[in-house]
């Protein structure tokens, strides 16, 4: 059987579309109808038409769907599909936090859980967290989960930034010498890093943001060559492209293990039995939606 072919003929049949993140494996970036950054995503979702969203990426971005689009059908061909990240904070603990720092204002990083989105005022993605965090009239802001990327956001406003510790396994691990390793065998390389890796990173590097920020800039660039300090899963639409340009992943195995559990067998398969429905209770689904929607508004 010709699995790709046979998506697309039951993706039509369900009038589904198939979303996936920029760090799907190539042939699910290759099969589907949009690939994205979380915030692209989020966009799309809430405007398809269609009755049924595919969205092969993990968890926390199907749920994020399915509350911007609640009469739609999200699936998530994995299940087990995680974010260790989002799981680092759960509502009891964002309670515990916020009642730390009474009269903060709350905003988390997507990468969270619609439960968290609940207790949030706002929402952000690396694609415009700095936006979100200006748009925001207070001084003290509780920034949840990603320390890093909150970190980051901090270096653009003089409001206080409250940090929780949390934190993304695959990019926390990137280390200064990694790059200047790389650096020093490829001196005309331009380094361009996702907000989520640590602030020393972030300091050597050229040019942060995300994911989807990483294809633009890298097109635009006169550069050649690029160390990418991000999920090797950009690789797949940098190469196809800028065939002319060089790019090296900052570590080896620079990659997200959840993200890559979709295969193709199952997007086939949940588009053939409806199976991995996500959905968001009502009443939280309701709480967490206002800080999406507040977030959509602000722009990129
Ligand atoms: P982007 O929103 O930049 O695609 O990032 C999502 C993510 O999970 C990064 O690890
Ligand atoms: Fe979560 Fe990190 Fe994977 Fe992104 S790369 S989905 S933040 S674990």
């Amino acid at each position: 059987m010709d699995l790709k072919a046979e998506i697309k003929r039951l993706a039509k049949e369900r009038d589904a579309v198939i979303l996936a993140h920029n760090y799907q494996p190539d042939e699910i970036q290759e099969i589907a109808d949009i690939a994205g950054d979380s915030l692209g995503l989020s966009i799309e979702a809430a405007k398809t038409t269609n009755k049924v969203i595919v969205f092969c990426g993990v968890h926390f971005m199907a749920e994020t769907a399915s509350m911007l689009a609640p009469e739609k059908t999200v699936l998530l061909p994995r299940m087990d599909a995680g974010c260790p990240m989002a799981d680092m904070i759960t509502g009891e603990k964002l309670a515990e936090f916020k009642a730390q720092h009474p009269g903060a204002v709350t905003v988390c990083y997507v990468n969270s859980t619609a439960e968290v989105k609940a207790q949030s005022d706002l929402c952000c993605t690396s694609g415009n967290a700095v936006n979100v965090i200006k748009s925001i009239q207070a001084d003290r802001i509780l920034f949840v989960p990603d320390k890093n990327l909150g970190h980051y956001v901090q270096r653009f406003t003089d409001k206080e930034i409250i940090l929780y510790p949390g934190f993304c396994p695959i990019h926390n691990r990137v280390t200064v010498p990694e790059i200047q390793q790389l650096k020093r065998e490829h001196p005309d390389a331009v380094v361009v890093a996702h907000p989520e890796c640590p602030p020393s990173v972030v300091d050597i590097a050229d040019h942060v943001c995300s994911t989807s920020g990483i294809y633009s800039y890298c097109k635009e660039s006169p550069a050649q060559k690029f160390i990418i300090a991000t999920e090797t899963g950009v690789g797949y639409r940098l190469r196809l492209e800028n065939p002319e340009k060089t790019f090296l992943f900052a570590y080896e195995g620079f990659t997200c293990k959840n993200m890559k559990k979709t295969s193709l067998q199952d997007v086939y398969d949940c588009l053939l039995n409806m199976g991995n429905v996500v959905k968001v209770d009502a009443e939280t689904a309701r709480k967490a939606v206002t800080c999406i929607e507040k977030m959509l508004a602000i722009p990129r």
